[in-house]
C-alpha cells in the first residue's frame, strides 16, 4: 500500500497551455480523496500525470517513499479508470476484466475467480460473454471499474467512474465503492462532478480552479469553512448566497452596508475580518439553510421580498429579493410561505461567511 505526495506539480502542454499550476497535495496511505472543480480545471490531467500517462512538467511526484516522476506507468502500482472507459472492443467483458491479470501472467484459475468476483460485485452477472458494443454506457463503465479492481492496485485513480449511470445505480455504486474501499484499503483518488458523491465518499476533498488548488480539507471543512468565495460557491447545493457590500468600522465591530441598507455584523466575524479581509469591498455569504426568516420586523436584519417558492424533493426554498438579486432561503416544507411580502433575514448562530470581493 502507498501514500502519495504531489510537490509543486506543474503541467504545461506542448501547445503552451498551463493546465496544472504548482499543485501540492499529500495523500495518506489508504485515504479516499476526491478532486472536484469546474470542467477544464485540470482534474484528468492531474490523474494522468499520477498514472504516468502524461509527463510531469515540473515538481515531484512521490508514490510511497519513491520519487516516481520517471517510473514507467506499469511499475507504479496504479490502476486508472478513464472518463471514457477505453475498453477493448474486440474482447468479451470477461476478457476485458481479466486482461491486466493475464498480462501479469496470473494463474488462469485465479483470473477466472477474480472475473467472477468482479462480475458479481458490479452487477454484471451473465454479461461476461458479451462484447462492449453490446452493453449500455453504464454497464461499460462498470466493466472498466472491474478491470481496475481485479488488479488490487495500491493506488486507484477513478475519473468520473459513475457519470454514465442512472441516479439509482449511481447511489448503489457509491455505497459499493465505499465498501470496496473499506475492503481493499487502496488509496483512491476520485474525480467527480457530483458533490454529493464527493461529500459522502471522501476523507478529504481537493477543490481546484483553473489548474490551481483552492482548498484541501475534510467534507465538513470545505463546507463549513470554505477558504474563499470560489470554494464557498462551488461546494453546496443550492449554492451559498452572496451579497456584495462595504465594511464600515463601528467601534469594536463592523457594519455591512449594501445598496443603501445597513446591517450590523455579528461580533464573531471580526476575527475573520482581521485575519483575511483586505480593503472594505466585501461579499457576505450565507447558505440557504442558515437563514432565519421572519415576516415580523426585526431590528437588525437583512430585508427583502419573498418572490417564489421552490421545492427540491425533501426541502423547500423561498427566493427572496435583496439588492435586486434573488437569495435562496430554506423554509419548512409545505409551509405555504406567503409571497410578495416583506421578509426579515437573520443568520443562524456562527453561520455567516465573509470574503474579499
Ligand atoms: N493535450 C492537450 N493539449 C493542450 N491542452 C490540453 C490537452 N489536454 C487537456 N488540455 C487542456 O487542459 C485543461 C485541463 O484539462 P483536463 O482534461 O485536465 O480538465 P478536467 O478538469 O478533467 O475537465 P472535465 O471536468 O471537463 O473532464 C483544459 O483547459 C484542456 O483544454
Ligand atoms: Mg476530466
Amino acid at each position: 500500500m502507498a501514500g502519495l505526495t504531489l510537490k509543486n506539480i506543474q503541467k504545461i502542454y506542448p501547445n503552451g497551455y498551463h493546465a496544472v499550476k504548482d499543485l501540492n497535495i499529500d495523500i495518506k496511505d489508504g485515504e479516499f480523496v476526491s478532486l472536484v472543480g469546474p470542467s477544464g480545471c485540470g482534474k484528468t490531467t492531474t490523474l494522468r500525470m499520477i498514472a504516468g500517462l502524461e509527463s510531469i512538467s515540473g515538481g515531484e511526484l512521490w508514490i510511497g517513499d519513491k520519487l516516481a516522476n520517471n517510473v514507467a506507468p506499469k511499475d507504479r502500482g496504479i490502476a486508472m479508470v478513464f472518463q471514457s472507459y477505453a475498453l477493448f472492443p474486440h474482447m468479451t467483458v470477461a476478457a476485458n476484466i481479466g486482461f491486466g491479470l493475464k498480462i501479469k501472467k496470473v494463474e488462469k484459475k485465479i483470473i477466472n475467480e477474480k472475473i467472477e468476483w468482479a462480475l458479481d460485485l458490479l452487477d454484471l452477472n451473465g454479461l461476461g460473454d458479451r462484447k462492449p458494443s453490446q452493453l449500455s454506457g453504464g454497464q461499460r463503465q462498470r466493466v472498466a471499474l472491474g478491470r481496475a479492481l481485479v488488479l488490487d492496485p495500491e493506488v486507484l485513480l477513478l475519473d468520473e467512474p459513475l457519470s454514465n449511470l442512472d441516479a439509482k445505480l449511481r447511489i448503489k455504486m457509491r455505497t459499493e465503492l465505499k465498501r470496496i474501499h473499506k475492503q481493499l484499503k487502496s488509496t483512491i483518488i476520485y474525480v467527480t462532478h457530483d458533490q454529493a458523491e464527493a461529500m459522502t465518499l471522501s476523507d478529504r476533498i481537493v477543490v481546484m480552479k483553473k489548474g490551481e488548488l483552492m482548498q484541501i480539507g475534510s467534507p465538513s471543512e470545505v463546507y463549513n469553512k470554505p477558504a474563499n468565495k470560489f470554494v464557498a460557491g462551488f461546494i453546496g447545493s443550492p449554492p451559498m448566497n452572496f451579497i456584495e457590500g462595504e465594511l464600515i468600522k463601528d467601534g469594536e465591530n463592523y457594519i455591512f452596508k449594501y445598496n443603501g441598507n445597513v446591517y450590523k455584523l455579528p461580533s464573531y466575524l471580526k476575527d475573520v475580518i482581521k485575519e483575511k479581509i483586505k480593503g472594505k469591498e466585501v461579499v457576505l455569504g450565507v447558505r440557504p439553510e442558515d437563514f432565519e426568516i421572519s415576516l415580523q420586523p426585526i431590528e437588525n436584519a437583512i430585508e427583502g421580498m419573498s418572490i417564489v417558492t421552490e421545492t427540491l424533493g425533501s426541502d423547500d426554498y423561498v427566493a427572496v429579493e435583496v439588492n435586486k438579486k434573488l437569495l435562496s432561503v430554506r423554509i419548512e416544507p409545505d409551509s405555504n410561505f406567503p409571497l410578495d411580502r416583506k421578509v426579515y433575514l437573520t443568520p443562524k448562530e456562527e453561520k455567516f461567511h465573509i470574503f474579499n470581493k
